[in-house]
């Protein structure tokens, strides 16, 4: 039996360490092949993944010695953890540790939307010197939406707050009375009555099946027209069409999008608007943040296959099914 099957591209000096302790296997390509993955997995007692390996029930069925799947990162889309519980099979993820990478980057979009930095550049870029074509606004009195007021959402906040931007929150977990959001000085609202007040929006939701397509033509419709809309945390609550149709009808003046309904996306609608930011879902892409998701992920890994129990485990710290 061996120990560790890394099927995406994650490297650095805890996964050498890793290596020095443990039989690791790193194939950064196989996620693409699910037949290969599936041969390969039957051996491992470990799965390190990101976000494009599809740890699937049928995955979860052709591997009889795993003990853990340890995902790089936050979301957990793309692991059946009903499965993996009901296997007895430790799920372990590294949710704040990208936090800060994440608030940073909706920061220099939602600057970028509202100053037109990379319209300016391109049209700089062509010639033109078109100084008046780009009157941009203030974030200064602004009013920030935070839809979803976990941690990277709170970052998020704090880091707005720095440019004089008020803080609203819509989060179906919180209560007025939890304590970032009182350190924030931030009303909690419905979506709906956020969408109506904010001046810029940005989202921080994992996709499930109740947030899956929750930004529609009539969430869009709910925001004023002068309103920036930015994703960073799973393409798939937002319908892209809709927003694509919002944004050509001025219902929302902008949008920036670090995360796509599906990835890679095909070019479309939103790739030719001027008043989109598309990046390829680096939010979380800092040398700080890999250093720190990889070395939590690999500790975990380690735990586990020591016998001891997971520290950011979503479920079970420990496998509930036998080690071999
Ligand atoms: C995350 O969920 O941690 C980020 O979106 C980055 C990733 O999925 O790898």
């Amino acid at each position: 039996m061996r120990d560790v099957l890394i099927s995406e591209l994650i490297v650095g000096p805890a996964v050498d360490a890793l290596a020095e302790r443990f039989d690791v296997l790193s194939l950064p390509d196989l996620w693409k092949n699910e037949a290969a993955l599936r041969a390969q997995i039957g051996h491992f007692r470990a799965l390190m993944v990101r976000n494009q390996t599809p740890v699937t029930a049928e995955l979860i069925a052709s591997a009889p010695a795993l003990l853990i799947v340890g995902r790089a990162g936050v979301g957990l889309d793309n692991v059946d953890l009903q499965a993996a519980s009901a296997a007895g099979i430790v799920v372990s993820s590294t949710p704040d540790q990208n936090a800060i990478s994440v608030a940073e980057l909706v920061i220099g979009l939602m600057l970028s939307l509202v100053r037109s930095i990379l319209p300016a550049d391109r049209d700089t870029r062509n010639g033109n010197w078109a100084r008046h074509c780009f009157v941009g606004s203030e974030l200064y009195g602004k009013t920030l939406g935070i839809i979803g007021a976990g941690k990277t959402g709170y970052l998020t906040a704090r880091r707005a707050q720095a440019f004089g931007m008020k803080v609203l929150a819509s989060d179906p977990y919180l209560t007025p009375d939890n304590i970032l959001l009182r350190e924030l000085q931030a009303e909690l609202l419905d979506i709906d009555e956020l969408l109506h007040r904010a001046d810029v929006v940005s989202c921080h939701v994992p996709a499930t099946p109740a947030t899956v397509g929750m930004f529609d033509a009539a969430r869009f419709s709910r925001m004023k027209p002068t309103a920036f809309f930015i994703n960073t945390s799973r393409g798939k609550i937002v319908r892209e069409a809709d927003l694509a149709a919002a944004l050509k009808a001025k219902i929302i003046a902008g949008a920036a999008l670090d995360v796509r309904e599906n990835e890679p996306p095909e070019p479309g609608e939103l790739e030719l608007l001027p008043n989109v930011v598309l990046t390829p879902h680096i939010a979380a892409l800092t040398v700080e943040a890999q250093e720190r998701v990889t070395s939590a992920i690999c500790d975990d890994v380690a735990r586990v296959l020591e016998g001891k129990p997971a520290r950011n485990a979503v479920a079970a710290r420990l496998p509930s099914r036998p080690h071999c």
